[in-house]
């Protein structure tokens, strides 16, 4: 869920290429997640208030809970997210976990997840790649379309 509101973000700010990695890392008990777009980017004020709930952009509501219940699952489970962000660039948000934390939220179901993004957006590419210990997985939909 909290995959489908970062790309939420992206898909709002007008991304055409958004790129989703997940890496489980067992040995160093960490799960780290990234959302990483091309759209309109954010500038210094919004990229400093993003975390507080009551920060949005949107004008139907006063509160903006994507990043922050994002940070809040992260730190419950020893983890952290990191966003970097300039106007007319690259977008990344990172979150980290501790991998075999009791209050670590379990991945989901990231099949059903995908295949939602990718039909409700047939004009944005989606970039999926997933790592786990020595294994590797990739998806890019331009690929698929091609
Ligand atoms: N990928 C992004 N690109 C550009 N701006 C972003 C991006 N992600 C977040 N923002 C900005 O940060 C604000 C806060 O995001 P957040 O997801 O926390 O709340 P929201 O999207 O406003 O509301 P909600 O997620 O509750 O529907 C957004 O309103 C938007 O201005
Ligand atoms: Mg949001």
């Amino acid at each position: 869920m909290h995959i489908l509101d970062i790309v939420e973000n992206s898909i709002r700010a007008h991304a055409k290429k958004i790129e989703i990695k997940i890496i489980e890392e067992k040995k160093k008990d960490l799960l780290t997640i990234e959302i990483i777009d091309d759209g309109k980017g954010m500038d210094k004020k919004t990229l400093k208030n993003v975390l507080d709930p009551f920060f949005t952009t949107k004008n139907t509501r006063k509160v903006g809970l994507g990043l922050s219940l994002l940070a809040q699952s992260a730190e419950e489970s020893g983890g952290s997210i990191e966003i970097e962000s300039k106007p007319g660039q690259e977008t990344k948000v990172k979150a980290t976990f501790g991998y075999s934390h009791i209050d670590r939220k379990p991945l989901g179901d990231i099949y059903e997840s995908l295949k939602v993004l990718i039909i409700a957006n047939p004009d944005i590419n989606f970039i999926y790649k997933y790592q786990k210990d020595n294994a590797n997985y990739h998806l890019d939909t331009k690929e698929i379309k091609k």
